[in-house]
């Protein structure tokens, strides 16, 4: 396994569109975290703080996804992300969009990429 690269959870944690796990990013700062979900098939994981206001995306932990399971969204204004690219189609930071993380798959376990994250 390359350098910084970190294992968050199991292949069947992560549903198609259902809930999301949330990991510990001490990199990044206390208390920072990111998620993973999956959307049309493939991991996706992005640091868990909207691009509005710094704040968690999920009220109700691992709910990242509206009530049509087709936006990533968050809790506290409601802004709408794509899943695949995290860029906000609607709410007050439109135009803007979430800090992603290279997510992998390999051997029934789920992996980040530490390193590309800025
Ligand atoms: S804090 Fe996320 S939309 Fe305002």
């Amino acid at each position: 396994m390359p350098d910084r690269m970190r294992v968050i959870c199991r292949s069947e944690d992560l549903q198609e569109r259902g809930p999301g796990v949330r990991f510990d990013l001490p990199e990044l700062g206390e208390r920072v975290t990111g998620f993973a979900v999956r959307y049309n098939g493939l991991p996706r994981a992005y640091v868990n703080r909207c691009a509005h206001v710094p704040v968690e995306l999920d009220w109700n932990e691992g709910d990242f996804f509206n009530v049509a399971r087709d936006y990533l969204i968050c809790a506290t204004h409601g802004a709408h992300y794509q899943p695949e690219t995290g860029y906000c189609v609607m709410g007050p930071c439109k135009g803007k969009g979430l800090v992603k993380i290279a997510v992998f798959e390999c051997d029934n376990e789920i992996m980040i990429q530490l390193d590309s994250i800025s």
